[in-house]
């Protein structure tokens, strides 16, 4: 077979699988830091302690258990910490009980070694952020960042040093609900933001006492659950694994991540709670990963579910040996872990290794020299004034604008009669999502749309509020009342999407359709002729056709936190100009997922001409919005791309620039995206690749040259021989504002 550009010919790379430019590299801490010397110090320290502990006591390290969702602890728990038996609690939260159990372990305790506090933190502890996807549409690390870094300073206030986050799964299929706890579809971006969420919660030392050790999750492919189902099974080539789902895993590594998270599903026949292949072969001998990993609950017993393994005895030795430190809420460790010893199923060696790295941890947190934590930071960290704008300034650079026809936004703040209308209009408990932390059932700090739109506008603009319909509704008696709001004024808000447990853990949904009657309120509304903006809150991609259609505005929120009215206010009344871009497609139909950006491109690509191409009979092969899609209230002209050159070796890296211009009347932001196309390879490549983006701000009239590096790892993928290259052959390059269209230009890579 002739091909193109041959592996004989390529400059073999070896590389890892980040696909990270060298330019967005940070160093995760400074030579000489604390941290690293913690590091150099530590490991004498865990060889003596591990000479002296009994096999109950190395296996009690391996143990994890539950609290309440009050946070509180379970009446067997402080006995079995005073006798060394658990090593970590999750749920268990609160600076007094998280001290009072730390009390017992350090002074009632043969070993005196801390124990190690858990929670899913994953999008702030009280202050709530926008849920992950959401704020993942900001296409802006550094809020990602700053979110991060909030969330750890609350949570370890409350003596939680250890989040299950950020979850670094990608997502192709919207039908599963978890889709909204992390990145979206794309590999490259997904490594950014992990890294950016690692950075957030660890800093550059998570030994410093306001700082969590991150966890990534779920380890891995989890995201690909078959037929969207949570849980399901995955399958895949080799290439997909480690082009698509690996690569945030690698960047959140890279970063320094502490600990990993193994999933509930099983990757090609082997479930990824007693992978080996994945576990110890690339976390550890690839990727030199020297944390520990904790199993997802109960994922170690549910090894006989998968019936991968017959008895409780099975799934621990499978799940242990395969790389599996700590076992969460199930106890077949612990129960069996002695016996397993005895017959030569698991060696002390496999355990001692296990219950290194958890100390290992354990040291770099500083807990051994600082186990308690400061009781009185609680009451000054959680909400703080600081806290509330950051979460309010992040939401707003969240929201993506998915249309705008004749501007009906951004609002006068002066109109006469404002309709507010919707299930979710004044809503507090869905506006904080799914995963709220310490949040849950307290939600009268979280701000409304109603309230921050109030909040708003003067005296003298009247607002009429009607709910309508519940979310999921089949009632319409109060769509009366809501035609009649929107007749009485100005303009109608309409606020629709998804209730907060429609999304997240166990939430997958068969339909994208707004759940109830929700769209016959918005065309109910629509009817009356008043100009109608439609705020969306939900956790996935919707498909929305009709609204895109016939609708105006349309404001795509998320679900965007304790300030979220705050938020959606500043945006739909102009004080923040929207700047948010999609992470992720949306389809028009649910019929056609997977649908992503990155696709390969077919032997025969859809032609309307031609019935023998690959497409639907009954709907369009494009998505609703493309990935990277998102408006603004000014407009960006992108003119004059450069590269730095028209040929580069394999080894090699060339910029690529573009000039970009606010043409508009007002100061905002923009997303400018580079995409590259392989044009042709030893293997089939996507039709496009993201490989650097840059979030813009500019004033009316400024214009300023992005520009982006591109380097091997940009360029390479994984050949035949899962070798990762960079094939000599022909490339393109697209800089624009998303995955469709942009500015094109042309480079090749020589054979040396
Ligand atoms: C199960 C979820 O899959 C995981 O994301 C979470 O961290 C654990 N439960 C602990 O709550």
């Amino acid at each position: 077979m002739e091909l193109a550009k041959t592996a004989s010919v390529a400059l073999a790379l070896i590389l890892f699988a980040s696909t990270l430019p060298a330019f967005s590299v940070r160093a995760v801490a400074p030579p000489h830091s604390a941290a690293q010397q913690r590091r150099a110090n530590v490991e004498p320290r865990i060889n003596a302690l591990i000479a002296r502990m009994t096999v109950e006591e190395k296996l009690g390290q391996l143990q994890q258990l539950d609290g309440d969702v009050d946070g509180s602890f379970r009446a067997e728990h402080p006995d079995l910490v005073r006798r060394g038996l658990l090593g970590s609690f999750l749920n268990v939260r609160g600076a007094k009980r998280v001290n009072e159990l730390q009390r017992i372990a350090m002074n009632e305790s043969r070993l005196k070694i801390p124990v190690l506090f858990g929670y899913d933190v994953i999008h702030g502890y009280r202050t709530i952020f926008p849920v992950p996807l959401g704020e993942a549409s900001s296409w802006s690390p550094a809020d990602a960042e700053r979110a991060a870094r909030i969330a750890a300073r609350e949570a370890s206030a409350a003596g939680v040093r250890w989040t299950f986050a950020p979850m670094v799964d990608i997502a192709r299929d919207p039908r599963w609900g978890r889709i909204v706890e992390g990145a979206g579809e794309d590999p490259y971006f997904g490594s950014v933001m992990a890294r950016a969420r690692v950075r957030g919660f660890q800093g550059a030392d998570y030994g410093d006492p306001t700082r969590v050790v991150a966890c990534a999750k779920h380890y891995v492919a989890y995201g690909a659950a078959e037929a969207g189902r949570d849980y399901n099974t995955t399958d895949m080539s080799e290439t997909t694994l480690r082009e698509i789902y690996l690569p945030p895993f690698k960047a959140a590594v890279d970063a320094g991540v502490g600990t990993f998270m193994s999933a509930f599903n099983d990757l090609n026949g082997v479930p990824t709670s007693a992978n080996p292949f994945t576990l110890t072969e690339i976390l550890r001998n690839e990727w030199k990963f020297d944390g520990f990993v904790v199993s997802d609950y109960e994922s170690v017993k549910e090894l006989m579910n998968h019936r991968l393994a017959d008895t409780e005895a099975a799934a621990a030795r499978e799940a242990l040996n395969a790389g599996v430190d700590i076992e969460m809420v199930s106890r077949l460790y612990n129960k069996h872990g002695a016996q397993l010893l005895r017959e030569n199923k698991l060696s002390m060696n496999t355990i001692d290794e296990a219950v290194r790295r958890v100390l290992r941890v354990k040291f770099r947190l500083g807990l051994f020299e600082n186990p308690y934590v400061d009781e009185a930071r609680e009451a000054t960290e959680i909400l703080s004034r600081e806290h509330l704008r950051a979460a309010r300034e992040v939401a707003t650079r969240s929201m993506v604008l998915l249309k705008n026809e004749r501007e009906v936004l951004p609002l006068a703040k002066t109109l006469r009669s404002i309709a507010v209308i919707g299930a979710l209009a004044n809503d507090q408990k869905n506006l904080i999502g799914s995963w709220s932390a310490d949040a849950l059932g307290k939600t009268d700090n979280v701000i409304t749309l109603l309230a921050g739109i109030k909040a708003k506008v003067g005296a003298e603009t009247k607002i009429n509020y009607a709910k309508g319909c519940e979310i999921a509704c089949d009632n319409v008696d109060g769509f009366a009342e809501a035609v009649r709001a929107a007749s009485e004024s100005d303009v109608a808000i309409i606020a629709i999407g998804e209730s907060a447990e429609m999304s997240g853990e166990a939430a997958s949904r068969s339909s994208l359709d707004l759940p109830g009657r929700q769209l016959d309120l918005v065309k109910a509304v629509q009817a009356t002729g008043k100009p109608t903006v439609i705020v969306l809150m939900n956790g996935r991609p919707l498909t929305i056709n009709w609204i895109a259609e016939n609708s105006s505005a349309i404001l795509e929120t998320w679900f965007a936190g304790t300030e979220a009215g705050n938020a959606i206010a500043d945006v739909l009344f102009g004080d923040i100009n929207p700047g948010g871009k999609l992470p992720v497609t949306f389809p028009r139909h649910v019929g056609q997922i997977p649908l992503y950006y990155n696709h390969k491109s077919t032997g025969r690509p859809p032609d309307a001409k031609n019935k023998y191409t690959s497409k639907y009979l009954d709907v369009d092969v494009t998505p609703l919005f493309p990935f990277g899609h998102g408006l603004s209230y000014t407009q960006f002209r992108l003119a004059n791309l450069q590269l730095s050159a028209q040929r580069i070796r394999p080894d090699g890296r060339l910029t690529a620039s573009v000039e970009v211009e606010n043409t508009g009347r007002r100061a905002g932001d923009e997303v400018v995206q580079l995409y590259i196309r392989d044009v042709a390879a030893s293997v089939t490549r996507p039709v496009r690749e993201l490989k650097g983006f840059e979030r813009i701000s500019l004033r009316p009239g400024e214009r300023r040259r992005v520009t982006f590096t591109l380097t091997p790892e940009s360029l390479g993928f994984y050949d035949r021989e899962m070798r990762f290259r960079v094939e000599p052959g022909a490339f393109k390059v697209f800089i624009g504002t998303s995955s469709v269209g942009g500015l094109e230009g042309d480079f090749e890579v020589a054979d040396k």
